[in-house]
């Protein structure tokens, strides 16, 4: 050890086999730095929402959040689409395709919309799945026009929070001993033959006629469909639930009943009618 260092700092006064332990002080500019760190994180604690309390932390005198600025973006965001907003819940449904600059900015917050609120169900790209529609193409339950669109969002189906929600219901007929098994096998054959190939061809002449004694009044005389009730078109080979023997004989046995939620105690009125422009766009609009 240098006796230098030595005489300048003296020892701690440890000594181990003969190997002292100087006490050599902090250098100068770390000390400082140490200092100016604790000064500042005292300010910082006084500035910024910072000390854990029972509900929430220490607001800081600056009145600074992260939160609070996304809010503010929100807001402005919010502020500088009102008059769009605005034209977009007030003009005409059908005026909206023809305005180019009001169907564009419809179109991609309907995006958003459809993307927080009914891809969960219609699927991301709106394609649907078993008993949720799929949006793309032109085979609509209740209509494929801006006004029918727009009316089966605001309102939804069968369910019980809407105005007036889209309802209809079909019997389940074997479930309510409506039709006799053998009744139901038939006119599933005769279903199956509109668009494809029955299990059993020989069944298809006595599934017509219960079909036209039983089904007709909603899916039409030949099977294509009634809007005004939701009955789907049964002749296009296009399936909500499915097109096979068992899930039509599982459909027609107990029936089903899709439900929909309302958006129109959700979502505010220019954004029902950007959704509405969305579907209308994605391919089956009317
Ligand atoms: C909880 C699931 C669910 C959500 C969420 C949902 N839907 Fe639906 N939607 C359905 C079901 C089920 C049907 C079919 C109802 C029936 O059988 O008639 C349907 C039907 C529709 C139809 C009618 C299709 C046709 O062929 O006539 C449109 C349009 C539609 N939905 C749009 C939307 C939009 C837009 C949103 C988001 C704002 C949305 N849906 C959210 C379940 C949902
Ligand atoms: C009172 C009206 C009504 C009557 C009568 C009725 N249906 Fe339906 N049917 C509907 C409605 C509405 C739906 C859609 C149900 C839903 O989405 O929940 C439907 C759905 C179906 C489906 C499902 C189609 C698909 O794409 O998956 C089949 C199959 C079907 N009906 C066959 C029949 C047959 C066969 C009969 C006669 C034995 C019949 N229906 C009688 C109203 C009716």
């Amino acid at each position: 050890m240098s006796d230098d260092l030595r005489k300048q700092h003296g020892t701690t006064g440890h000594s181990w086999d003969g190997i002292e332990e100087l006490n050599t002080p902090l250098p100068r500019w770390w000390l400082w730095t140490f200092y100016a760190c604790i000064v500042w994180g005292i300010g910082y604690t006084i500035a910024y929402p910072a000390w854990p309390m029972i509900s929430r932390a220490t607001g800081g005198v600056l009145g600074y959040s992260t939160r609070g600025e996304v809010a503010a973006e929100i807001d402005a965001v919010a502020q500088s689409n009102a008059a769009i907003n605005d034209r977009l819940a007030s003009v005409p449904l059908t005026d909206i395709a023809g305005d180019p600059e009001l169907n564009q900015y419809a179109v991609s917050a309907g995006g958003a919309v459809f993307m927080t609120w009914c891809a969960q169900c219609h699927g991301s790209g709106a394609a649907g799945a078993k008993g949720y529609p799929n949006l793309l193409d032109d085979d609509w339950l209740w209509g494929g026009d801006m006004e029918a669109i727009h009316q089966t969002i605001a309102n939804g189906v069968r369910n019980e929070e809407g105005d007036d929600p889209r309802y209809s219901e079909m019997p389940a007929f074997g479930r309510d001993d409506l039709l006799e098994k053998g009744d139901i096998e038939a006119v599933v054959n005769y279903v199956m033959s509109l668009s494809g190939t029955p299990v059993d061809a020989g069944q298809v002449a006595a599934g017509a006629v219960v079909f036209a004694d039983n089904c007709a009044s909603c899916h039409g005389e030949n099977g294509t469909g009634d809007r005004d009730q939701g009955a789907p078109n049964l002749a296009d080979a296009i399936w909500l639930y499915g097109g096979d023997y068992p899930t039509l004989i599982e459909t027609v046995s107990n029936a089903r009943f899709g439900v929909m939620p309302a958006w129109g105690p959700r979502l505010s009125e220019a954004q029902i009618r950007a959704v509405s422009a969305y579907v209308h766009q994605l391919g089956g609009g009317e």
